[in-house]
């Protein structure tokens, strides 16, 4: 018999975190639940939370080849109905690119878009018919952004990516979206804003990880590409479908 499992990467905090929470609570008939992250102590921690369904600690670094390599092993071991998975691994960094490190800039591209698209060929064979694949992108994604450059373009790609997935998986009725939040109140911000101060609009618009999460599986139960939480952010899209990049990058320097 094979374990019908949900893998979520970024599960020792923040959005990853509620994912494995919310799925624990909502999805009936997991056997398992996968959890990727660097820090074990944490993961550790969430496993004694979870009750009723098991939970397996896979602790890795996908910045690390050896990562990879060992996600496949385990996969090819175990042969699991995978009915679920949650990219939500990533970080940013605020800054000009110019004046920043050359380890945050690419450090971003591989862990927000090379990791993420890794984990998902990896796992994919696994995916059975009527699964979801939820690709934690960002509202920084719906347009340039001068200040978080490089962390806005690896988001642009994950919805991109996201909505070609969605229309080529189609056929075997997977369900792809792509999570675009705006600023969600987690341990993101310790990192993003170390070099500078955190633009002041985006504490008026700060979200709770719960809700944002809660909203996803519901967007994505209505088969959703693309979900937005809250009014802002749903302004702050519409905005920028019509407006050309280079004028929002303006705006967005001010
Ligand atoms: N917070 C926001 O305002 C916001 C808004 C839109 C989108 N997002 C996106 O949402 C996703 C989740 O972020 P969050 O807000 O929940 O932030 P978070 O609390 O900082 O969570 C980030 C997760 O990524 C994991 N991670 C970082 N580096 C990793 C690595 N090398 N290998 C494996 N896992 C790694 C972290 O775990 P370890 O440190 O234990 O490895 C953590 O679990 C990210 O993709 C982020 O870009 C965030």
């Amino acid at each position: 018999m094979r374990n019908n499992i949900a893998l979520v990467t970024g599960a020792s905090s923040g959005m990853g975190k509620e994912f494995v929470r919310e799925i624990a609570k909502k999805y009936k008939g997991l056997d398992e639940i996968w959890v990727v992250a660097r820090r074990k102590d944490r993961l550790r921690e969430l496993k004694k939370e979870i009750i009723g369904t098991r939970v397996r600690i896979l602790p890795l670094d996908l910045m690390e080849e050896k990562s990879f390599e060992r996600l496949k092993k385990a996969l090819e071991k175990e042969q699991p109905d995978v009915r679920i998975l949650v990219n939500a691994s990533g970080y940013g960094i605020s800054g000009s690119f110019e004046f920043g490190t050359q380890e945050d800039a690419s450090g971003m591209v591989r862990l927000n878009c090379e990791a993420l698209t890794r984990v998902t060929y990896l796992v994919l064979p696994y995916l059975r018919r009527g699964s979801f694949i939820y690709q934690i992108a960002s509202s920084a994604g719906f347009a340039p952004q001068p200040g978080f450059a490089v962390y806005a373009a690896t988001k642009a790609y994950v919805k991109s990516f996201s909505i070609a997935l969605r229309q080529e998986l189609a056929w075997r009725e997977i369900k792809v979206i792509a999570v675009c939040p705006g600023p969600v109140k987690t341990e993101f911000f310790d990192r993003a804003y170390e070099q500078e101060e955190m633009k002041f609009y985006k504490r008026f618009v700060m979200a709770n990880p719960k809700k944002v999460v809660r909203k996803a599986i519901r967007d994505a139960r209505r088969n959703k590409a693309v979900s937005v939480y809250g009014v802002t952010m749903k302004i702050t899209r519409m905005i920028c479908k019509l407006l050309p990049g280079k004028w929002i990058a303006k705006i967005m320097d001010k």
